[in-house]
């Protein structure tokens, strides 16, 4: 099968997929990302912010007034992506518009009723927010909704608030909104979640036990885990280059250094590896305390994320999609309707990935998916005569970054 049919059948598996994850793991990122890959596939693709639009029309280069209607954002060959907000106060105002309260709709909403209302009933934000997006799934008017969700604990509450209120409302049009809801959070057809995360102690932890939760609490779907801002192995990060780029530099046949580029790139060369050597460890745990498979993106060494950067990023999700193990690919699919009373295939408890050794994901080192576009290697450490790039006499060679220019996303995240 040719790859973007792949890609689009791995797409098609539900019709909502909620993007969600700790704050600043790059959950917005990763939901333009998925869009754009999506379109390009040939799906038509609606983007939901909550709230606001954030950076959405930047990521994808509109400018566009991002609101409760539905604008424009990315027009591909065979697809397109158009974006949109959710609020609760809207939500509740077009509720109340449809069933026949036109008048004092307005007023209502206006006079802030939903503060009273929610303080009342918790969780009525979540239901009329969930209650519209289950609306435009039924509506069956695009292929694909992807969600850019609240960061995990919000999310969490998210999810679970049907299941709270269909424990709380005896009946009336709330407790019906609330199952339907729940019947859609429950049919991986209609709905999953793809939980992203870094490669970093503390988003890992934390996406384990989300990933858990949600199973638990909620019973969702959960899809393959985007792995956000890898390190791609810079060949040559070893303890040669660390101790003596000079050597190297020399070998290699280029003039003497200046002063300070080689401490300069022994810090570089110091930093990379660190990193490397975090991601790795933090990528084997995750491996294996949660069986799911992974979807690795590349660090974008960029100043700013933008359409050429989400474009990349794109491409990277479905080249991870592609290399998926097939047996993985196959417990995906398995969600599709002429297998939709099978058990939801992506659970944590019950997912049949492989077994960690026989994983494609085991490895220590991410796949090669693409190399981040501004990360040129130094020398190869252990062939100096033979690198291709050898460091210019008169800069520095530009990676590996030093460490205020490479952090990852997380690193400056809140807690
Ligand atoms: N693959 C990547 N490579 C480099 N930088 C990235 C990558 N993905 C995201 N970023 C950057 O990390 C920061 C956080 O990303 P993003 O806003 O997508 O995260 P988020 O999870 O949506 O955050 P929030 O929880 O605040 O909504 C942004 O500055 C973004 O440009
Ligand atoms: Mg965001």
């Amino acid at each position: 099968m040719s790859p973007p049919m792949e890609r689009a059948r791995f797409l098609r598996q539900s019709r909502v997929l909620v993007v969600g994850g700790k704050g600043g793991v790059g959950k917005t990122t990763v939901t333009a990302a998925l869009a754009r890959m999506a379109a390009d596939a040939g799906l038509d693709v609606l983007v939901l912010g909550l709230d606001d639009a954030g950076a959405l029309p930047v990521l994808f280069g509109a400018d566009v007034t991002f609101g409760y209607d539905e604008v424009p954002l990315y027009s591909g060959t065979a697809g397109r992506v158009r974006g949109r907000v959710i609020t609760p106060d809207d939500a509740l105002l077009e509720y109340l518009m449809d069933h026949g309260l036109r008048r004092v709709a307005k007023r209502l909403v206006s006079t802030g009723v939903l503060d009273v209302v929610s303080t009342a009933i918790p969780g009525i934000r979540e239901i009329l927010v969930l209650g519209k997006v289950k609306q435009l799934e039924r509506l069956d008017t695009t292929d694909l909704l992807v969600l850019d969700a609240p960061a995990t604990g919000h999310a969490v509450r998210f999810l679970t608030s049907a299941n709270g209120l269909l424990d709380a409302a005896r009946g009336g049009p709330l407790r019906t909104q609330a199952a339907e809801v729940v019947e859609m959070l429950h049919d991986p057809v209609r709905l999953q979640v793809l939980l992203v995360t870094v490669a970093e102690e503390t988003p890992v932890n934390e996406l384990v036990e989300t990933a858990f939760r949600l199973e638990d609490e909620v019973g969702v779907m959960l899809g393959p885990v985007v792995v956000n801002a890898c390190y791609l192995p810079a060949a040559g990060v070893g303890e040669r280059w660390l101790a003596d780029p000079e050597v190297l530099a020399a070998a290699a046949g280029e003039p003497p250094m200046r002063l300070g580029e080689a401490s300069a790139l022994r810090r570089a060369a110091g930093f990379r590896a660190g990193r490397e050597a975090v991601q790795s460890e933090q990528l084997e745990r995750l491996n294996a305390e949660l069986p799911l498979p992974q979807l690795r993106l590349p660090f974008v060494f960029s100043d700013d994320i933008g359409p050429e950067q989400v474009a990349e990023l794109a491409e990277a999700i479905g080249r991870a999609i592609e290399e998926l193990d097939e047996r993985q690919l196959q417990s995906a699919l398995a969600t599709t309707p002429a297998s939709a009373d099978a058990p939801a295939a992506g659970a944590p408890t019950s997912a049949p990935v492989p077994s960690a050794a026989s994983a494609p994901f085991a490895a220590p080192e991410p796949p090669a998916a693409g190399a981040p576009p501004a990360a040129p290697e130094p020398p190869a450490a252990s062939a100096p005569t033979a690198a291709p790039e050898p460091p210019a006499a008169s800069a520095p060679p530009a990676a590996p970054e030093p460490p205020a220019a490479t952090q990852p996303p997380a690193a400056a995240a809140s807690p």
